[in-house]
């Protein structure tokens, strides 16, 4: 078989540290992958005078799997998120954001098993119509959702809920408000619903999932939901896990996928040897298991889980005392 070329982006902060300890996560664990390396961001800004290079766009396409760290996109006028425009550039409509309970992370919940499903490209993050008046005193900005985008965030939910064997999907909105916006999504995903009597179907307004999501986590299995509230919600999940060093994300398209963590470029423990890795290695799990590589999968995770729970050394942020490398090799080391 043809060995797997991964376009990897290290990113700017802490993303070259988190990246560099995946790879060697992945090597040890004998995946045999080959790497591109690309540059994004404020790194690429500086050394090319472009946040994205047109190289980079044309290996992402090329190679079709991406790897990558967080990107800075500068505060101010003339800087779109750089994520916003990867994601509507290869059409990746599906954001997966799974968050799962390890024990010894002193999270506040311990069994903790929640896939977000965000959508990706439409809602408040279409980036269409940002005015704001000569005056500065009125700002507008359009939120779009079409019933294709809906249907196939939605059907896409149903389908991972399938293949992993899930149980339950909710769906959140607030559509009692956003009644054409949200009433539109939540009108296809009852409609989606119906074709999965297999699974169970729920919907949940966003602000009282929120209080739901804190009070009583155990009753969520899936949830699909709208660009913005999925980008809220999974933060919130990941507050439930141990924070944002354990939330990873995958951004699917029809032809391409990139594979990231949920947080940013953290420039408040960047070049410490603070950044908790378990993010993208995460990431990178979902990765191996997009690629059918569930068995490097399982042995990952088998040893983070290992690592956590026995507090070899762990990161700050999981309550641990040991920098980023340290705990790096006590995943190689398990490996
Ligand atoms: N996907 C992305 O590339 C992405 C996502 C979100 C934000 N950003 C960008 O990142 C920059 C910084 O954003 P921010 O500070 O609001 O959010 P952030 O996610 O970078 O950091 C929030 C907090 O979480 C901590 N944290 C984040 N990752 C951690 C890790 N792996 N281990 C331990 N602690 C970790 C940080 O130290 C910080 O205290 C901004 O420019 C923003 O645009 C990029």
């Amino acid at each position: 078989m043809a060995k797997q070329t991964i376009t990897v982006i290290p990113g700017d902060g802490i993303g070259p540290d988190i990246i560099d300890a995946t790879i060697k996560v992945l090597d040890k664990a004998g995946c045999n992958f080959d790497y591109e390396y690309a540059d994004a961001g404020l790194v690429a800004l500086e050394k090319h005078g472009e946040l994205v290079p047109e190289e980079t766009l044309s290996l992402i396409k090329k190679n079709k799997i991406t790897l990558k760290g967080p990107l800075t996109t500068p505060v101010g006028e003339g800087f779109t998120s750089i994520n916003v425009t990867l994601r509507k550039q290869f059409q990746l409509y599906a954001n997966v954001r799974p968050v799962l309970s390890f024990k010894g992370t002193k999270a506040r919940y311990e069994n903790i098993d929640i896939i977000t499903i965000r959508e990706n490209t439409e809602g408040m993050y279409s980036g269409l119509g940002q005015t704001l008046s000569d005056d500065g005193e009125e700002a507008e900005a359009k939120s779009i959702i079409t019933r294709e985008g809906a249907e196939r965030i939605v059907t896409f939910a149903y389908e991972t809920a399938r293949k992993e064997g899930r149980k339950k999907i909710t769906a959140v909105h607030k559509a009692n408000i956003l009644k054409s916006t949200s009433g539109l999504f939540l009108k296809v995903a009852r409609e989606v619903a119906q074709r999965y009597p297999d699974i169970e179907s729920t919907e949940m307004i966003v602000d009282n999932c929120c209080m739901q999501l804190v009070m009583n986590p155990e009753q969520f299995d899936m949830i699909v939901t709208t660009n913005l509230f999925g980008d809220i919600l999974s933060d919130l999940c990941a507050g439930l896990v141990g924070g944002l060093g354990m939330a990873p994300g995958a951004n699917i398209g029809s032809d391409c996928a990139i594979f990231e963590a949920v947080h940013g470029s953290a420039p408040d423990i960047a070049g410490k040897n603070l950044a908790n890795p378990t993010s993208v290695i995460l990431a990178a799990i979902q990765m191996l298991e997009y690629l059918d590589m569930g068995d490097k999968a399982n042995n990952i995770r088998k040893a983070i889980t290992d690592v956590i729970e026995s507090g070899d050394r762990t990161t700050r942020d999981l309550g641990g005392s040991h920098g980023t490398s340290d705990f790096t090799q006590a995943l190689l080391e398990r490996l």
